[in-house]
C-alpha cells in the first residue's frame, strides 16, 4: 500500500522506473524536491487548491490527485488564491463547461498577481479536442492539461509542468489500464467512494461520458475489497461504489464477477456499516441484486435508476435498450421486494423530436413510480454524440414549459415520499456541525434523506439514533434518542 512508502527514501538521480506505481512514486519524491525548493525561496509553505466540477467520479478523481499534492509538499487549501490550482473539469452537460471558462477568466487575474502561479486542467472536458484547442490558443496563461485517462500519471506530468517554460499539454484518446495503489486525500474522514470500474460502453446517444471516459474497465475484486478495508481502517463507515453502470461491473474481467457477487464480498468487511452505489442501469439490473440488496445488513436501501424519459419511442433513439414498461415492471418488482427502498432518478427533458405526448409519458412515469427524489436535466446538444446530428432539436420556450412542469410533480411527489418516515426513529450517519445552526448536526438516513439534529462535532462519523420529529419538504429535524430507555431528548 501506499502508505507503507517513504518518498525521501527514494533515489531521485537515479533511473526512472518503468513500472506503475513505482515510477510514481519516483516522481513524487522529485516534485517533492522541488515544491520544497520553491518553498524555501518564497519562505512559506506552498498552497495548492483543488476545484471539482462533474460527478462523483470526478470527485473521486480529485481526492487522488489531492493525494499527489499533499505528499509532494503542498499544503490544500480552498481558495483559488494559491500557488498551485488545479481544475478538475465535467463537460456532461454544456453548462458544466461554460462555468470552467468562467473560473478561468478569475485565474488569469489572480496569475497577474502572482506570476509564479502554476495552473493545470484535467477531467472530461479536456478529453475533447476543441477544447484543448481552445485552450492552447486562447488561455495561455495556463501551464498542464491532462485528460482522464492519463490521471495516474499526475506526478510525473507535475514534474514535467515544472520543468518547462510552455504549457504542457498530455491527452490520451483511451487506455486500458487501471493502476492501483496511489494516494489519496479524503475529503471526508468516515466516507470515501470507491471505483469499481472506469468508462462506459453504452452510448446512449445524447451522452458525452463514453467518448471522454473510454470503455468500460472493472477493477479486480480483490482490489476492490483490499482498498475498502484500508479504508475501514482509517476510520471509514460507508463506501459509494462507482462506476457509470455498476450493474455491468466484472463482465470483461478474466475471471468474470457480477456486481452482486462483488457486494456480497463487500459486505463481509466488518467495521464497514454502510454500503451504497451509483449509477445502475436499469437494462442490467438483476434479480440476483435485488435479493442481495433484500438480505444485506450493510446495502442502504437506495436505488438510483435514471429514467431519462418515459417514451418508449424516446428511449429507443436514446439507445437506453429499455421500454416504459419495462421501466415500470422493474420499479414495480423494487418496490414489491424492498419496501422501505427510496427509488431516485434523472430525467432528460426535451431530447430532438420529443412531443408533448412523448413528454406526457415522461409524466405518466413519474406518478406511477412516485420517485423519491429525480434530478432533472434540460438536454443540451454534446458535439460528436449520435444526438447532436438530429435535425428535430425542440424550441428553447417548449422545452423550459415541459421541465417547469416535470419538476414542480417532482418535487410534489417528493415532498410526499419524504413524509413516509416521519414520526419513525431510524440511524443517521453524522455528516457536520449544521451550517446555520451550529447547536445542531447535519447527516444522512440510509435512504439518503438529510436529517439535521442537536449534536456536537464529536458525533461526526458517528452512527446514531434519531427520532425523525418534522418533515420540512426535502429533509427531516429531529431528536436523538437515548439508547438504554428510547426517551427522545427534546432541544
Ligand atoms: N451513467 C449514468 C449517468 C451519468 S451522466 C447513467 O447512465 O445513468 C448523469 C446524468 O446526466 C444522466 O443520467 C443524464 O440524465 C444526464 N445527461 C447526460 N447527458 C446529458 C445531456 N447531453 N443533456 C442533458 N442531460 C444529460
Ligand atoms: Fe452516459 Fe448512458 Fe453511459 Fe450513463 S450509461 S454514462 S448516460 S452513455
Ligand atoms: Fe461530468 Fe465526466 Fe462525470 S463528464 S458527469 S465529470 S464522468
Amino acid at each position: 500500500m501506499f502508505k507503507e512508502i517513504e518518498l525521501e527514501r527514494i533515489d531521485i538521480s537515479g533511473e526512472v522506473p518503468v513500472e506503475e506505481p513505482e515510477r510514481q512514486y519516483y516522481y513524487m519524491a522529485k516534485a517533492k524536491r522541488i515544491v520544497e525548493e520553491r518553498s524555501a525561496q518564497a519562505g512559506r509553505a506552498l498552497t495548492a487548491c483543488i476545484k471539482t466540477f462533474g460527478c462523483q467520479m470526478n470527485a473521486r478523481d480529485s481526492e487522488k490527485l489531492r493525494g499527489i499534492l499533499e505528499n509532494t509538499g503542498y499544503r490544500i487549501v480552498e481558495q483559488e488564491e494559491a500557488d498551485f490550482v488545479l481544475y478538475n473539469t465535467c463537460t456532461v452537460r454544456e453548462n458544466a463547461n461554460l462555468k470552467v471558462y468562467g473560473h478561468l477568466g478569475y485565474l488569469s487575474n489572480l496569475k497577474k498577481k502572482n506570476p509564479q502561479m502554476v495552473i493545470a486542467l484535467c477531467g472530461c472536458m479536456m478529453q475533447e479536442p476543441e477544447v484543448v484547442e481552445k485552450i492552447r490558443k486562447s488561455y495561455r496563461f495556463v501551464d498542464l492539461v491532462f485528460g482522464t485517462h492519463n490521471i495516474y500519471k499526475f506526478a510525473e506530468l507535475l514534474v514535467t509542468a515544472f520543468e518547462s517554460q510552455r504549457m504542457v499539454i498530455d491527452i490520451w484518446k483511451d487506455t486500458d489500464r487501471i493502476v492501483e495503489d496511489l494516494p489519496s486525500e479524503r475529503t471526508y474522514a468516515f466516507k470515501s467512494g470507491v471505483n469499481i470500474m472506469f468508462g462506459c460502453n453504452n452510448f446512449c446517444s445524447y451522452c458525452i461520458v463514453p467518448y471522454v471516459r473510454g470503455r468500460e474497465r472493472s477493477r479486480k475484486p480483490e482490489d476492490i475489497i483490499h482498498e475498502i478495508e484500508e479504508l475501514v481502517k482509517d476510520g471509514v463507515v460507508e463506501v459509494m461504489l462507482l462506476g457509470q453502470n455498476v450493474n455491468s461491473y466484472g463482465k470483461n474481467l478474466e475471471e468474470p464477477v457480477t456486481f452482486a457477487q462483488l457486494l456480497r464480498r463487500v459486505e463481509q468487511i466488518e467495521g464497514l456499516e454502510r454500503i451504497r452505489f451509483m449509477t445502475s442501469h436499469p437494462k442490467d439490473l438483476s434479480d440476483d441484486l435485488i435479493q442481495v440488496m433484500k438480505e444485506s445488513e450493510k446495502i442502504c436501501p437506495h436505488l438510483h435508476l435514471p429514467l431519462q424519459s418515459g417514451s418508449s419511442r424516446i428511449l429507443k433513439i436514446m439507445n437506453r435498450k429499455y421500454t416504459k414498461e419495462q421501466y415500470l415492471a422493474l420499479a414495480e418488482k423494487l418496490r414489491a421486494e424492498i419496501p422501505e427502498l427510496s427509488l431516485t432518478t434523472d430525467i432528460i427533458v426535451g431530447f430532438p423530436g420529443e412531443t408533448e405526448e412523448d413528454f406526457q409519458e415522461t409524466l405518466d412515469v413519474v406518478r406511477r413510480v412516485r420517485y423519491d427524489s429525480a434530478f432533472t436535466f434540460i438536454y443540451s446538444k454534446r458535439t460528436g454524440t449520435p444526438a447532436a446530428a438530429m435535425e428535430n432539436q425542440v424550441p428553447e420556450d417548449v422545452v423550459k414549459d415541459r421541465f417547469n412542469r416535470l419538476l414542480s410533480l417532482v418535487q410534489e411527489i417528493s415532498q410526499e415520499m419524504s413524509l413516509r418516515v416521519q414520526g419513525q426513529t431510524l440511524p443517521v450517519l453524522v455528516e457536520s456541525v449544521n451550517e446555520q445552526d451550529a447547536n445542531l448536526v447535519t447527516g444522512r438516513l440510509a435512504n439518503n434523506l438529510v436529517v439535521h439534529f442537536p449534536g456536537t462535532a464529536e458525533m461526526i462519523g458517528k452512527i446514531v439514533p434519531v427520532y425523525l420529529r418534522e418533515c420540512r419538504g426535502f429533509y427531516y429535524y429531529g431528536e436523538t434518542v437515548n439508547a438504554q430507555d428510547g426517551t427522545n431528548s427534546r432541544n
